[in-house]
């Protein structure tokens, strides 16, 4: 499975889910995680992300392994999205800003 990481938060350009073939990105106030049950592991979602915050599952980094078991688990409530819509409206200022986790909004 794919894996959304830290630089998404505040950021959340969702031009991932434009590529996704199964749907599988699901949406929360400023974060978006993937279903690890419904990826395919079609590497699609991965180049297009302006914040390059998606990895597999097998390479995400280690200081952010947290976020396998969060995408698993937030997935589970949030709600689908399958088109793209306006980026956060400071994402430019938030990309690349490390540690955004303790930003994240459930
Ligand atoms: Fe969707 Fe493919 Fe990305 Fe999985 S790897 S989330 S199936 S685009
Ligand atoms: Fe987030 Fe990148 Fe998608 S910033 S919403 S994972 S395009």
């Amino acid at each position: 499975t794919f894996v959304v990481t830290d630089n998404c938060i505040k950021c959340k350009y969702t031009d991932c889910v434009e590529v996704c073939p199964v749907d599988c990105f699901y949406e929360g106030p400023n974060f978006l995680v993937i279903h690890p049950d419904e990826c395919i592991d079609c590497a699609l979602c991965e180049p297009e992300c302006p914040a390059n915050a998606i990895y597999s599952e097998d390479e995400v980094p280690a200081d952010q392994q947290q976020f396998i078991e969060l995408n698993a688990e937030l997935a589970e409530t949030w709600p689908n999205i399958t088109e793209k819509k306006d980026s956060l409206a400071d994402a430019e200022e938030w990309d690349g800003v490390e540690g955004k986790i303790q930003y994240l909004e459930k």
